[in-house]
């Protein structure tokens, strides 16, 4: 897989702090799942959240979204703790926007509808909205099946129906929970191209990606965060990570290479 990334943010002038956890714990039926996890995801960076399957990286982002309440720890956004804000407040007042790993269509609706339906939330101008609604249309390829319920689309069409929901709020932060699942080759490239992109349309926005294999995200992060049997075991930008003994021991394996 070639880099698809033109330029890596290396270093970041001001590291300004989108979204900080803090010692964050949670466990399921009392098995433990994250254990005093700390970090934090910073303006204007793609950041890759890796981590073998079941390691707790949906259960993450729904304790940033506000799905979930973790039982220890605090989430803030933006600077202010939002640990007990709900989830439609969190969304609205710091524009945070999720692509969940499953779902997240009405699959009764059409794709059009669907746009609409998400757009209504946080826009008022219809015409605006119509706009909107065709930039994703036709940006995500979705013209041949604009007018199909969502519950007949492919599997691909309707994760890029669900990135295009997403969009539709111009969101400062977004979150994509397994995006490349189930995406064929020239989708996957095409999605890469899509999320680098939101980072050079807004300079500021925070695109925070999760993945059980690291090699389509890896070439479009700047940083990734590895989660191992409940904590973070390594961070860092691709380079560093290939290079963390951790990471190459717990995660990777020696036999992976970047490209
Ligand atoms: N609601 C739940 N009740 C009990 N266990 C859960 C629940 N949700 C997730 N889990 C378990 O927690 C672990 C982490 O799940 P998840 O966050 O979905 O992992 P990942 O997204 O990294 O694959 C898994 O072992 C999963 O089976
Ligand atoms: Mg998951």
């Amino acid at each position: 897989m070639a880099i698809i990334k033109k330029f890596r943010i290396t270093t970041f002038k001001k590291q300004i702090n989108k979204i900080l956890l803090k010692n964050i714990s949670l466990s399921y039926n009392k098995r433990q799942v994250l254990e005093d996890i700390s970090l934090s995801f910073r303006e204007g960076e793609i950041c890759g959240l890796l981590g073998p399957n079941g390691v707790g990286k949906s259960t993450l982002f729904n304790i940033i979204v506000g799905l979930i309440k973790p039982d220890y720890g605090n989430v803030s956004i933006n600077g202010k703790n939002v640990t007990n804000i709900p989830i439609y407040e969190r969304a609205l007042n710091f524009k945070l926007s999720i692509v969940p790993q499953s779902g997240g269509v009405f699959s009764e609706l059409t794709c059009v509808n669907n746009l609409i339906a998400v757009g209504q939330v946080t826009h008022k101008d219809k015409n605006l909205i119509n706009f909107k609604v065709e930039k994703m249309v036709s940006k995500f390829s979705l013209d041949a099946v604009k007018n199909l319920k969502a519950k007949y689309l492919s599997g691909g069409q309707r994760k890029k129906l669900c990135i295009a929901m997403a969009l539709m709020s111009d969101p400062k932060i977004i979150l994509m929970d397994e995006p490349f699942q189930g995406l064929d080759i020239m989708s996957t490239k095409d999605l890469q191209e899509t999320i680098t992109n939101l980072q050079t349309e807004d300079s500021t926005r925070c695109c925070i990606i999760s993945d059980h294999a690291a090699r389509d995200l890896l070439a479009i992060c700047d940083r990734a965060i590895i989660l191992a049997n409940k904590k973070i075991i390594a961070e860092g930008s691709p380079s560093e990570l290939m290079n963390n003994k951790n990471a190459k021991q717990i995660y990777f394996g020696d036999a992976f290479k970047l490209s």
